[in-house]
């Protein structure tokens, strides 16, 4: 009796271990699971509704404009036109999704991680000053100047930014391990959350005077995504 209860738990913590360790979007079960809203039409797997299968078609699993230049007039000067589940509801599951990235000159994609995909970014125009830090406690930065036909990787979760160092505009697409990426712009979500983090925690955080911060926190933070 002991024994096989000894034997469950162990069991039930392999179990727990290992969807633990699935830190990544799942494997799908089924060739496709294309998203719905409607829950009556539909089963529910990775926090979306599926069609079924039966029903899915080539429209599911389409999207038209990538070639359309994102709007860079603003702060940053660059601008991200996502493709993931939230314009193609047959990538649903399936733990991958593009993006454009458009930079005027001396845009800057800046500063941000995402926190469920690693990126692959293919330079298709310009040249771009890309980079990414390490995690503490060497916070190292692996930077490159990119060309034309240059790639290069950001891992999953650490800080990077694309700085277009050219005088013309600059285009990339991005691919990345995830149908739901998720952004993260480090100064919009410590700077510019809502409501703000207490003025106490950032200047602490930052080592600044009131003032600084203050003025920091009612800066607009644009959001390029
Ligand atoms: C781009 O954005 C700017 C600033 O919001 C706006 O004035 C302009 O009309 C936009 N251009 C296009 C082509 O949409």
């Amino acid at each position: 009796m002991m024994r096989s209860v000894h034997l469950l738990v162990t069991i039930a913590f392999m179990a727990l271990a290992s969807s633990l360790s699935s830190a990544y979007d799942p494997s799908p079960l089924q060739d496709a699971c294309v998203a719905v809203d409607d829950p009556k039409a539909a089963v529910f797997v990775n926090g979306k509704f599926c069609k079924d299968p039966k029903l899915a078609m080539a429209d599911d699993f389409f999207f038209s404009g990538l070639h359309i230049p994102g709007n860079t007039s603003n702060p940053v000067g660059s601008a991200v036109t996502p493709v993931n589940v939230a314009q193609i509801a047959g990538l649903n599951t399936l733990g991958i999704s593009l993006a454009r990235v458009d930079y005027a000159p001396y845009g800057l994609n800046p500063p941000h991680t995402h926190p469920r995909a690693t990126e692959i970014l293919v330079v298709l125009e310009g040249t771009l000053y890309v980079g990414f830090v390490t995690s503490n406690p060497e916070n190292r930065l692996i930077s490159k100047v990119l060309n034309k036909g240059d790639v290069f990787v950001f891992p999953i979760g650490l800080i990077h930014f694309q700085f277009n160092i050219g005088h013309t505009n600059a285009v990339a697409i991005a691919a990345l391990s995830s149908q739901n990426p998720g952004v993260i712009t480090i100064a919009n979500a410590v700077l510019g959350s809502d409501p703000p983090i207490s003025i106490d925690v950032l200047t602490k955080a930052f080592q600044l005077d009131k003032d600084v911060v203050n003025f920091l926190q009612s800066s607009f933070w644009w959001d390029n995504n």
